[in-house]
């Protein structure tokens, strides 16, 4: 991506086989009142604007596919609200389905470019975020294409909250690799694994997605990144302040 702010760059599909008429309906009845809109002209997001009534703190889920594991954290965490960006129609009315089916009522979603909405957030407006099984493109000539790289990681850090925590997962070892290494060069970030199992084993907090069902049963290995947003002294001690 070239330098500045970032543009709308929406790779994979908007729109898969023919939305349904149930899907249909879905995205016309019921996605307005849940809807978060950018705004216009680059400008930010008053986070006020983005809380579900009655809860304190704002998650995010990139890329949720068809909004499993993002309705599974919402039913399982109702104090937060649950905010999901996905550009893919057919992935958002799966979420309104869920969202419907379990009575969620803290739930927002943005349907756009991630790398959109992170620009619009304010600094520190995050307790989580989640970016599982982005499309790893790889072709190297793609590799542009991927959702998380260092400016990304970087947007990230900085709108996650000191002590947040950001929660990645892939089945593509290349892109895994890749990922590591725009994490492990963003100073506000640390790595929470101290062994092996913590990247090999999903936590029972976290549920499977349908990308991860995939994966395994095409026999490929998944691995699970937990970061978490350093505290302010950590990071000035890191950057060598005050000595
Ligand atoms: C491989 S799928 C994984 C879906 C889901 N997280 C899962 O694990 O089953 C990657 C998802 O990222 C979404 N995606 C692609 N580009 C995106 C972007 N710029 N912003 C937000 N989501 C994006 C795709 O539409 C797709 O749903």
């Amino acid at each position: 991506m070239s330098d500045g702010e970032p543009r709308r760059l929406i790779y994979g599909r908007q729109r898969g086989p023919k939305l349904k008429p149930g899907q249909r309906r879905r995205l016309e009845t019921q996605l307005p009142a849940l809807a978060v809109p950018l705004p216009p002209g680059g400008g930010r997001l008053v986070p006020a604007s983005l809380h579900a009534p009655g809860t304190g703190a704002l998650w995010l889920e990139i890329g949720f596919g068809a909004g499993e594991h993002l309705a599974w954290q919402a039913e399982h965490h109702p104090s937060a609200t649950h905010l999901g960006v996905e550009p893919y129609l057919n992935g958002v009315a799966a979420l309104l389905g869920r969202v419907a089916a379990r009575e969620l009522d803290n739930v927002r979603i943005c349907v756009d470019d991630a790398r959109l909405l992170l620009a619009a957030l304010p600094d520190g407006a995050l307790e989580r975020v989640h970016v599982l099984f982005p499309d790893p493109w790889p072709k190297r000539r793609h590799h542009k294409r991927r959702l998380v790289n260092r400016r990304s990681v970087a947007e990230m850090a900085r709108t996650l909250v000191p002590g947040g925590e950001l929660r990645l997962a892939s089945d593509d070892p290349d892109y895994v690799t890749w990922m590591l290494a725009a994490l492990r060069a963003e100073p506000r970030l640390s790595w929470r694994a101290r062994r092996a199992a913590d990247w090999r084993e999903r936590p029972p907090d976290w549920p499977a997605t349908r990308y991860e069902a995939k994966a395994r049963a095409a026999g490929r290995t998944c691995v699970f990144l937990r970061f978490v947003r350093r505290r302010e002294e950590r990071e000035a001690e890191n950057a060598g302040v005050g000595r």
